[in-house]
Parts: C-alpha cells; structure tokens; sequence
C-alpha cells in the first residue's frame, strides 16, 4: 500500500514540475487531488482497513497529499507571476507611436496661420516673447503715448477689469489688452537694445460682427537698434508679405496715426486674387480688394520717440535714448491674415469647431 502511496505521489510531483501553464496545474489538481482521484480515496478509505495499517497508511497518504498540494501551489505561483509578465510585456503600450489610423482633423486655421508667421520672423532674426493678457491701462494706454482722452479707453471700447484685492497691485487698473502692443514697452523695459522680438497673443475687444470677435489673436513685432529706419520697416514687411501671399506681391505704406508711432502707416499687399489689378480675367471688379488692388494687412510706424522716453524714465538709464536708438513697431490680426490667405468668407466660422471646415485644410 505504501509503495503505491510513493507512486502516486512520484507521478504527481512529475507532472506538477513538468507543468508549463497554470491551466495545466488546475487540471492536475482535479486528476491527482479531486474527488475522483485514487489518493484522497485512499485516505477516505483508511477505516476500512486493518486496524494495524490504518496509522502507517493514513499517515503516508496524508503526507502525500499535502506535499502534492504544495507542489502545486507553489508551482501555480510560480506560473502566474510569469504569466502576468508576459501579458504586460505583450500588451506594453508604447505611447510615442504615431496613431495608426487616418489622421482626422488638423492644425486649426489660427494655430496654423500663427505658427507661418512665427517662422518667417524667426527666419529674419526676431525672437519670440509673449505677455500678460490682463494689463494695466498704464501699459495698454498711457505708456503708448495715449492721450487721457483718447477714444479707446473709453468704457464701450475695452474690456475694465473690477480690482481684485488678491491681485498684487491691484489699486492699478486693470483691462483685457486691447492690443499685443503693450509688449513693446515691458520689452523694453527688460531688455538692452538692440531688440528684434515678436509677440503673438489674444487680444480683447467688445466687437462682434463679421469681421469681428471680442477675443481676437494679434501678432506684434518690435524692432529697436542705433539706425532701425522706415526703409527696414518696408524691407522686413515686404518680406513677410510676399512669404505669406506669394513671391510675386508688392506693398505699400499709406500715412495713418497710431499713438505710439511716428510717422505710422498702414501696410496694404497688392491684391493676390487679381494680381493688383482691381478687376478679374472676365473683366469683373475683383471681390477681394473691392476693385482697388490692394488689401489692408497691418498697422505699423515708427516708435514714437514720447514711448522711448517713458521707458527710458522707468529704467532710469539712457539705453533708449530717442537720440541713440529707434525702430519700427507693427501689429497684425491673425484672424484678418489667415481669413484672407484662405479665402474664409466669416470670422465667426473659425470659433466654431466645425470639424468640416478644419478637415478642408488639414
Ligand atoms: N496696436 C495697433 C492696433 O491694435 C497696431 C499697431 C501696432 C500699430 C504697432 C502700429 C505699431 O491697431
């Protein structure tokens, strides 16, 4: 009896080392240990035997039984935690793959129309810096040379900010910048010249209509050095006109007024539907530029000498010194560049998150 006890546990021990998967072992527990099996029946059947053997039987069986138990529990843990490393080495994740379906959508109109913008800027030299779109009115009026009259600062026309005590400072007053130009003045303020930066940001205003919207995105462009002249303003614009509308573009500067430079100008491009011509093949007045040949892009000038001497006054040195240094400003709208470089007839489309209008251009 004893040795058929040895047998069994022998053959059990085996084939419990010569598992593979723990599916396997849960099968040998049932052949080997279940219900059905020849050593828990022995055991079950001890009683029925001589009184004599029934200790050395029971006692063998059981230690059997225990051993193969063990075996395999010991075994199934072993299995398990292998198991469980393959699976996560299998199903690892390597989440810097690209996606393996279609791409769906793409850069949104403005991001990219930025980011074009950004690039040509950089290729001629200008460093980019952004700034605070809460912003005191020195920054956004006074230190750009606004008259305490002016228009802009009126109530309608810009967004005030209630003073909040937690703010530090907050006995100044605060608006939504109206403009990215306040930039031009902490750049300034910051920095030695010469400095060549550009700065896109959003930008606040209460219009909305067609053509407008109450948050807009703007890009300004500063550049300050000892003989920074409106020729290089017409060079560095020419240049960013014909990199975003094509090689084949003029421009042209028309007189305006800007508090904060002078003289200012308006840039306007030659009309790219119609080559500057004011009018179609079929000899239609061209839509685009209302017949005129040119299309209005941005606002700039020279920086006025009075935004000069107000940083020279903060800095408390003659770093900017409008005898020593000068240089030419220019704003733009995002919004206006990308509506016209593709042909968007409504402001309002590109804040909607239509995704048929992104996949257009993606
Ligand atoms: N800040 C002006 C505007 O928003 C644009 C501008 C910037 C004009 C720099 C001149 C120089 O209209």
């Amino acid at each position: 009896m004893n040795d058929r006890i040895a047998e069994l546990r022998a053959a059990g021990e085996a084939a419990v080392a010569a598992a593979t998967t723990t599916d396997e072992l849960e099968a040998l527990r049932v052949q080997h240990l279940g219900r059905k099996a020849e050593l828990p029946n022995l055991l079950r059947n001890v009683s029925d035997l001589p009184p004599e053997q029934r200790g050395v039987v029971g006692k063998a069986a059981n230690q059997a039984r225990q051993a193969l138990q063990t075996a395999l529990d010991a075994r199934i843990a072993e299995l398990k935690d292998a198991e469980l490393d393959a699976q996560l080495a299998a199903d690892r994740v390597d989440v810097t793959l690209p996606g393996r379906s279609e791409p769906v959508g793409g850069l949104h109109l403005l991001t990219r129309t930025r980011r074009d913008i950004e690039d040509i800027f950089l290729g001629l030299g200008f460093d980019i810096v952004e700034g605070p779109e809460t912003e005191t009115v020195h920054y956004n009026f006074d230190a750009l040379n606004h008259a305490p009259n002016h228009p802009a600062r009126d109530r309608a026309d810009t967004f005030y900010l209630a003073p909040s005590p937690n703010v530090p400072g907050e006995d100044l007053q605060r608006v939504l910048r109206t403009h990215t130009s306040p930039m031009q003045v902490r750049t300034m303020e910051a920095n030695e010249p010469p400095i060549a930066v550009i700065v896109p940001g959003r930008v606040y205003r209460p219009d909305s209509d067609a053509t407008h919207t109450p948050q807009f995105h703007q890009v300004e462009g500063l550049w300050i050095d000892v003989d920074v002249t409106l020729a290089d303003l017409k060079g560095v614009l020419l240049s960013f006109a014909r990199s975003i509308f094509g090689d084949e573009r003029e421009i042209r500067l028309r007189p305006h007024f800007f508090p904060f430079t002078e003289p200012s100008v308006e840039i306007d491009v030659s009309c790219f539907q119609c080559s500057g011509r004011g009018h179609l093949r079929n000899g239609s007045r061209c839509g685009l530029c209302k017949g005129t040949g040119w299309i209005e892009i941005l606002g700039s000038g020279m920086v006025d000498p009075n935004v000069l001497l107000a940083v020279g006054a903060v800095r408390g040195d003659d770093a900017y010194d409008p005898e020593k240094v000068q240089g030419f400003a220019f704003g733009m709208g995002i919004e206006r560049i990308a509506m016209l470089r593709y042909g968007v007839p409504d402001l309002r489309l590109l804040y909607e998150n239509d995704v048929r209008l992104l996949e257009q251009f993606a």
